[in-house]
Formats: structure tokens, C-alpha cells, sequence
């Protein structure tokens, strides 16, 4: 028999051990990728295609579930380093129109005796922020509210762009001497808290964070309480929420009095 004749399919024994050869190949893959794997009552697969991935290997996560989509209004805000940061004398003007409403407690020079927020030399993308988070009710207070849910944008934008044209005033309790608590300047990394001053002024001004120098004191510890407990929630990311939960009240008292002594 040459060789020619070796392999040929003329050739029975050849295409006996060739025909047996595949079978065994179709049988053994019929077996090990869906056949065994679907023996496995743990694996919880849904179909031969199922098996055949996890027989070779591809990992069988669980489907990530829909996103928990949070049961309160969340901030719907972007912010950005150049939000607002252009002066516009027609926007400003129009501002201090709309901000005579605002006077009786924020000041006639957005500087409040009472204890709500001053205003004056605020970045006017935070207040343009919180008016809009007010409105949409991703923050809430009963007093503040109702003056922010009937401005139109334009109305947020003008009015914010006037209070960052203010003057900042220093408060009556300045004393610009006064050393910054350990938790301004350097944070506390075992709590996961970052430096205050890394995104509101000391060592860094990261876009969204408001000027705190000047705030009264009262009015800091309140917003830090009311993050600590969840009543205010409108930080993106809950970046506020997360540092104020770890604070001690003691921490909460010196940086109230550090920041409400600077200008
Ligand atoms: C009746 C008093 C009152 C009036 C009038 C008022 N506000 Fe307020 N405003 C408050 C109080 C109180 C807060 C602090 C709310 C809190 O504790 O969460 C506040 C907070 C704010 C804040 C947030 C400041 C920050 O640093 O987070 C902005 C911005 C603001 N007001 C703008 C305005 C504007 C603009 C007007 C006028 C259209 C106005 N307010 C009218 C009482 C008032
Ligand atoms: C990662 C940046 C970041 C760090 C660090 C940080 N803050 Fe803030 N803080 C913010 C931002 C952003 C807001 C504005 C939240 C919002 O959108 O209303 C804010 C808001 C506040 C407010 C409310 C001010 C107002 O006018 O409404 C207080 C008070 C405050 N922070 C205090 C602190 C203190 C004290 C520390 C340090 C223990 C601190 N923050 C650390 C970013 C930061």
C-alpha cells in the first residue's frame, strides 16, 4: 500500500480513526463546557451559553442592580472653576434690584446682624448654587426657601453675580491672629477628613466651596450640624456630609469660632 492510499478516505481504517477521532473531540466539548458545568447547582447558569462561557473561565458577576436612586431631590447643579466668574455690569445691577428683597436679613451691604449668612464677596457660583438648590428643594429652609422658588435662572445668576461684587466686611468678631484649629490646616487622615482649608481657602479654593471667613459662627456650626445629621444634603458627593459626620462637637466649636474671627 503506498502512502497515497494511506490517506484516502478509500482507505476504511483512515476514516474509522478519523470519524472516531471527532467524535471523541464533539463528545468530550458536549461534556466538559455544558454538561458538567450545568451539573453544578451552585453556578446557577441560565442556558448552554451561560455554560460554555463559564466552562472557559469568563467570570459569572452578578448583574450589577439598578442604581438605588436616592428619595429626596438631589443638587442638579454642575459646577465648574469659570461658572460666573465674568463680570457683567448689566447682570450686577440687575442684581442689586432683585437683592433689596433679600436686605431684611441678609444686610442692606450683604452683611447680616442676624444670624443668616452674609452674602457680600461670596463666589458667585456658590450662592448661584444654593439659591438654585433651595428652589429645586435640594436644600431646605423654611425661611430661606420661599424667597428662591420663584426666581427665574437669570434671576439666580444676577443676584449671585451682585453679592460676589461686594465688598467682603470683617465681621465684629474678627481677630485675623487667631491660630488655626489642627483640623483647618492639616485635616484628620485617620477619619478620612481632609484639611478644611484644602478646598475653602487656606491652602486651596476648590469651585463650590463657599467663603467661610466672616460667617458667624452660629451659622457654621448649625450648617455643620445639619450636614452631621443629614438635614442638609445638597453637597455633591456628599462631601460635606462625610467630613462633618466624623467631626467632634469640640471640632465643631473651634472652626465655628476660627472662621467667624477671619476676614
Ligand atoms: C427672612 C429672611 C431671609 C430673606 C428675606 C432671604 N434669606 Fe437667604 N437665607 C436666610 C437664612 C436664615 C439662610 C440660612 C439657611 C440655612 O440655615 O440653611 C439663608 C441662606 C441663603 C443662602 C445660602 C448661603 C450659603 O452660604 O450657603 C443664599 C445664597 C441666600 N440665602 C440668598 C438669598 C437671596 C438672594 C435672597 C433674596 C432674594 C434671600 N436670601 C432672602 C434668610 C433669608
Ligand atoms: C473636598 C472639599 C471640602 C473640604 C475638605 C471641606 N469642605 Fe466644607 N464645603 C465644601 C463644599 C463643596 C461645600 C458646599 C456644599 C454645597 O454644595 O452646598 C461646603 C460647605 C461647607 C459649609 C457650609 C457653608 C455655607 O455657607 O453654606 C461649611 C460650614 C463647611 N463647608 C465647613 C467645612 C469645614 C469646617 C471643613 C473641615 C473640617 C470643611 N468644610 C472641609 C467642600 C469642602
Amino acid at each position: 500500500m503506498s502512502e497515497d492510499e494511506l490517506y484516502s478516505p478509500r482507505n476504511p481504517w483512515f476514516s474509522i480513526s478519523v470519524g472516531v477521532t471527532a467524535a471523541i473531540a464533539v463528545l468530550s466539548a458536549i461534556v466538559g463546557l455544558i454538561w458538567l458545568p450545568l451539573l453544578q447547582p451552585d453556578l446557577k447558569l441560565s442556558g448552554i451559553w451561560d455554560a460554555i462561557c463559564s466552562a472557559a473561565g469568563v467570570p459569572n458577576l452578578p448583574r450589577p442592580a439598578a442604581a438605588v436612586p436616592p428619595t429626596f431631590k438631589t443638587s442638579n447643579v454642575v459646577v465648574t472653576p469659570e461658572m460666573l466668574t465674568r463680570q457683567d455690569q448689566v447682570s450686577i445691577g440687575r442684581g442689586a434690584t432683585l437683592a433689596q428683597r433679600c436686605a431684611i436679613c441678609h444686610g442692606p451691604q450683604g452683611v447680616s446682624d442676624a444670624n443668616s449668612p452674609n452674602l457680600a464677596g461670596q463666589y458667585a457660583a456658590v450662592t448661584y448654587k444654593e439659591l438654585n438648590d433651595f428652589k429645586t428643594g435640594a436644600r431646605v429652609n423654611v425661611v430661606m426657601s420661599p424667597f428662591a422658588a420663584n426666581m427665574t435662572d437669570q434671576d439666580m445668576r444676577d443676584v449671585a453675580l451682585y453679592y460676589a461684587y461686594l465688598p467682603r466686611v470683617p465681621s465684629s468678631q474678627l481677630n485675623p491672629g487667631l491660630p488655626p484649629p489642627a483640623i483647618v490646616v492639616t485635616g484628620a487622615p485617620l477619619r478620612n477628613i481632609p484639611p478644611c482649608g484644602s478646598c475653602h481657602g487656606e491652602i486651596d479654593i476648590k469651585a463650590g466651596s463657599p467663603w467661610l471667613g466672616g460667617q458667624s459662627a452660629v451659622y457654621i456650626k448649625a450648617q455643620l450640624q445639619a450636614f452631621a445629621a443629614g438635614t442638609r444634603r445638597n453637597d455633591i458627593s456628599e462631601q460635606m456630609r462625610n467630613i462633618a459626620r466624623q467631626m467632634t462637637a469640640e471640632e465643631i466649636d473651634q472652626v465655628a469660632r476660627y472662621y467667624e474671627a477671619q476676614p
